[in-house]
């Protein structure tokens, strides 16, 4: 396929393993709180997780991979290898078919990179617009918002594989995807590290305006451009959801529940007000937000942890709490919600 100029460079070769000691995780995670981490390696280039794999001792360390830490509670100090992916670049690999397909590192930020393909004038990606995080952690929980998931403008992606120390390729279909699921959350646990991703933007764009929040922001504009629905899904966000770099959190806490028919119509007979959404198998996804809310929770705290005042699905570090506090709010949420509800909630972050 025919190469193109990439927009950032894609840096060198490194595998000298300066690996620091005690290292606070503290600035790294979206949530603020505090935990130490025994080993901490910044990653440019995957050539230096081959050297890891080589190295007995920090081979036989267990490992963190960490992208943005926004998808991350800490509850504890680690005694670990932390993996940062710092390996930065973008570039269009070629056209084909009516799709333009574009690749870039793990470590880019996954909202930066998502205006640089708009600025280039290639739209697909702007109903993600603001999701925290990074290119190389999006693929893992298939991220999703606003009616579209990464998976729809996937095309494939390299991994390093710590089991036989190959980089391997991996197309849509081998990766997996589910609702806020991929093969790295199941089968490719612990031992896969995503080291580029590339996407399959249309040629011919249409917009995506199937959510009605979205479709109701826009409703002044006839025809809006990518740019401006990516312009409403930033302004939709930042109503709703608080910004990590002003209060920890970490998005949703919870996944939506997926439940059978026969729970759904008992549930919707009991609760008439129930949110849900009916799935193509013709199970039900619940709101999360709904249930919780119902239960009283939202703007409610314990000590430090809270939950969000505008979304009941977001939990929230108020300022100094622990990871363990932001765990035990969790727990009571969860355990009312299951009381209430005998519907039982799902963590989103990985809990550590
Ligand atoms: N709702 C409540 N109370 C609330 C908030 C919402 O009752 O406090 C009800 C409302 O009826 C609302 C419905 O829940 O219509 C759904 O709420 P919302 O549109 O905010 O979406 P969500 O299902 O709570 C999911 C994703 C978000 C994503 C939005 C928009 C999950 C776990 N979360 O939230 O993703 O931004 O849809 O597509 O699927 C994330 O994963 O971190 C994240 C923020």
């Amino acid at each position: 396929m025919a190469g193109y100029n990439s927009s950032a460079m894609i840096l060198p070769a490194k595998t000298a393993l300066s690996v620091q000691h005690n290292v606070s995780l503290k600035a790294l995670t979206t949530f603020g709180v505090e935990a130490i981490a025994s080993n901490y390696l910044q990653i440019q280039h995957s050539d230096q997780l081959k050297a890891i794999r080589q190295d007995s001792v920090l081979a036989a360390l267990p490992r963190l991979i960490l992208g943005g830490g926004s998808n991350l509670l800490l509850t504890r100090d680690l005694d670990v290898l932390v993996l940062h992916m710092m390996n930065r670049g973008i570039s269009l690999l070629g056209e084909e078919d009516g799709i333009r397909l574009v690749q870039a590192q793990a470590g880019e930020n996954w909202h930066s990179f998502v205006q640089w393909t708009l600025e280039q004038g290639w739209g697909g990606l702007e109903n993600l617009s603001l999701i925290p995080g990074t290119v190389g952690a999006a693929p893992i929980q298939n991220i999703g918002a606003y009616g579209s998931e990464l998976s729809q403008h996937f095309h494939s992606l390299h991994y390093f594989d710590f089991e036989d120390g190959e980089i391997h390729d991996l197309s849509r279909k081998e990766c997996e995807f589910g609702y806020r699921d991929s093969v790295f959350k199941q089968r490719l646990r612990g031992r896969a590290v995503i080291r580029d991703v590339t996407f399959a933007l249309p040629m011919k764009w249409q917009p995506q305006l199937g959510y009605a929040e979205l479709a109701k922001e826009l409703s002044d504009i006839p025809h809006p451009t990518a740019s401006e629905i990516s312009a409403a899904v930033v302004a939709i966000r930042s109503r709703k959801l608080p910004d990590p770099a002003v209060i920890g959190n970490a998005g949703s806490f919870f996944k939506n529940p997926v439940v059978t028919a026969s729970v759904y119509a008992d549930l919707h007979q009991r609760y008439p007000e129930l949110v849900s959404y009916i799935q193509a198998d013709g199970s039900y996804k619940l709101a999360a937000a709904w249930l919780i809310d119902q239960c009283g929770w939202k703007g409610k705290a314990l000590g430090a942890a809270g939950v969000h005042d505008k979304q009941a699905l977001v939990l929230i570090n108020r300022g100094g709490a622990t990871g363990a506090e932001i765990l035990a709010l969790a727990e009571r949420i969860r355990s009312d919600v299951a009381l209430r509800f005998g519907v039982s909630l799902e963590s989103e972050p990985v809990v550590l």
